[in-house]
């Protein structure tokens, strides 16, 4: 090399190839946050299929990379009577079923312990404290505790009474104590206020986690980032561009052996009124002034604040509802949501809804939210799905052969976890013809680290005390005062029955509300 190519300044590979290089962290850089505090997990609900599908997976995932504490120690309570080994010998099973490599399971079993507990007599939660004393001075584990609410709803409020009662729920200068409560966060405006009473008469709001599993996915938490860290979505994400946005959480499944959990939940407690709602949020707010929890919880509830009342809901002119009967998927013969288990047979329980939700603010003034989800749909698929307004058509109106779509910008949460962008080109040749194209990211290229699942980052964020990711009560209570007028109507109007559309197992849901799947889900 001559002296002259020594002083060059060395050029970036970017501008030599024209490809964009991959200027991410080593994957090691961006999965913990430091060393995290050492506690004991306590999972009321153990034996149940929350904890063995996702709660232990994930915790195992966890230990498998170095992202639990050290020491840390994990009990579960239920009502079966079980022994230390037997408890461990399911959640092994728990684990292989989920794929993890079970090369470190026994040193991870090594941290489990299980206390069989009736969840109404007192006297079983004096003892869990005493068995959580001796465990934490056997193994120094250090006092802090994370109870995690794996249960029924109902046992929310008589669990933290009896926490409360029996002294666990009390911090002490060094020691932390977290209550994890699963959604759905009461039924209505009226029960989420009265659960909160009874959980905020034994803790207070900065101890309760309430956990939404889709805060804490990968892509979802993307959207704030892909918005703000970028110049060049912000000043087109408003009415001015923006025609409509759609949101859409297709399920294949039905609601399998959670038959009474969802007779008394349906599609619009059990996805929309804190999923969906999440993701309506994240796609609307206004940047926080700095990415920190209370800012973002605040940003958050300013949306929800401003949501327009559905007029008249009853009328179906902005909710459509739907119910499953029996279809096929995947070639598979499925039953109907009145043959499932536990189901009354005369259920009016939608499994499907399809909601055009106004953001009455000046950023979104006139633009229409559709936001959809149901059971045994033929995909399973979550998206977000920005339509930009048309172009003037006037200019090309001679040339082209067909007409000029609008712009889409598609944030894709699952199957693929990606972001595609939808645009016009020339096609080439020597005629003038567009061509609509797609650019897309597919969220995991140029990346080989490990992925964090929803829960391992909802469980870790609670063990730090981070609350971003959770819901704020107030946030809670203003989503259940826009949808709780919505489900009374719905379930109490006299046309009930004849607003239920049911649709064939495996379709697109009610015919009716083809036309706004079609937007979503093409
Ligand atoms: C849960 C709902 O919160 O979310 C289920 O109770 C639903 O009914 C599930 O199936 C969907 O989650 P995911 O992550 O599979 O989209």
């Amino acid at each position: 090399m001559g002296d002259a190519d020594k002083n060059m300044p060395s050029v970036p590979g970017a501008l030599v190839t024209g490809q964009t290089q991959d200027l991410g962290l080593p994957p090691e850089a961006c999965l913990f946050e430091g060393p995290l505090d050492s506690c004991t997990v306590v999972i009321f609900g153990a034996t149940g299929d929350l904890t063995a599908i996702k709660l232990m997976p994930a915790l195992y995932s966890l230990f498998l990379r170095g992202g639990l504490p050290s020491p840390c120690g994990i009990v579960g309570c239920g009502r079966t009577t079980l022994s230390r080994q037997e408890f461990q010998e399911r959640m092994g099973e728990a684990v292989k079923n989920a794929g993890l490599d079970f090369s470190s399971w026994q040193d991870f079993a090594a941290l489990l312990d299980y206390l069989p507990l009736d969840y109404a007599t007192a006297a079983d939660y004096d003892s869990l404290g005493r068995f959580l004393s001796n465990l934490e001075e056997k193994q120094r584990l250090g006092g802090n505790r994370l109870f995690y609410l794996a249960v029924p709803p109902s046992l929310y409020a008589p669990i933290s009474q009896e926490l409360g009662r029996s002294g666990l729920s009390s911090e002490d200068e060094a020691h932390w104590v977290r209550l994890v409560v699963e959604k759905p966060f009461g039924r209505d405006l009226g029960t989420a206020r009265e659960l909160n009473r009874m959980l905020q008469a034994h803790f207070r709001e900065s101890q309760i986690f309430r956990i939404d599993h889709y805060m804490a996915k990968e892509t979802v938490q993307n959207i704030i980032l892909l918005r703000f860290a970028n110049a060049i979505f912000e000043p087109l994400w408003n009415h001015n561009y923006i025609k409509s946005i759609g949101i859409v959480a297709a399920e294949t499944v039905g609601v399998g052996r959670r038959g009474r959990f969802y007779e008394e939940t349906g599609v619009l407690r059990d996805m929309f009124q804190n999923h969906m709602m999440h993701l309506l949020a994240v796609t609307a707010l206004e940047p926080p002034s700095l990415l920190e929890a209370e800012r973002v919880r605040d940003e958050k509830l300013k949306v929800f604040r401003s949501l327009k009342p559905l007029a008249r809901p009853e009328l179906g002119e902005d909710i459509i509802l739907g119910q499953y009967t029996r279809g096929k998927l995947a070639d598979e013969e499925v039953p109907g949501y009145l043959e499932e288990p536990q189901v009354s047979p005369d259920s009016l329980t939608p499994t499907f809804a399809a909601l055009r939700v106004f953001v009455d603010n000046w950023r979104w003034q006139g633009v229409p939210f559709f936001l959809v989800s149901g059971k045994r749909l033929p995909a399973k698929l979550t998206q977000i799905v920005i339509k930009f307004k048309e172009v003037p058509n006037s200019l090309f109106r001679n040339v082209t052969l067909g007409e000029i779509a609008s712009n889409r910008l598609i944030l894709g949460i699952y199957p693929e976890e990606k972001i595609t962008l939808i645009f016009e080109t020339k096609n080439p040749g020597a005629v003038m013809c567009l061509r609509r194209v797609t650019m897309e990211f597919p969220y995991y290229s140029h990346y080989s680290g490990p992925v964090m699942e929803a829960y391992e980052k909802s469980l870790m964020d609670a063990i730090q005390g981070d609350r971003m990711l959770f819901w704020r009560q107030d946030a809670v209570e203003e989503c259940w005062s826009y949808l709780s007028p919505v489900i009374e109507k719905c379930e109490t109007c006299p046309d009930r029955a004849s607003s239920l559309h049911s649709y064939p197992a495996g379709t697109w849901g009610p015919e009716k509300a083809w036309p706004i799947l079609a937007r979503l889900v093409s």
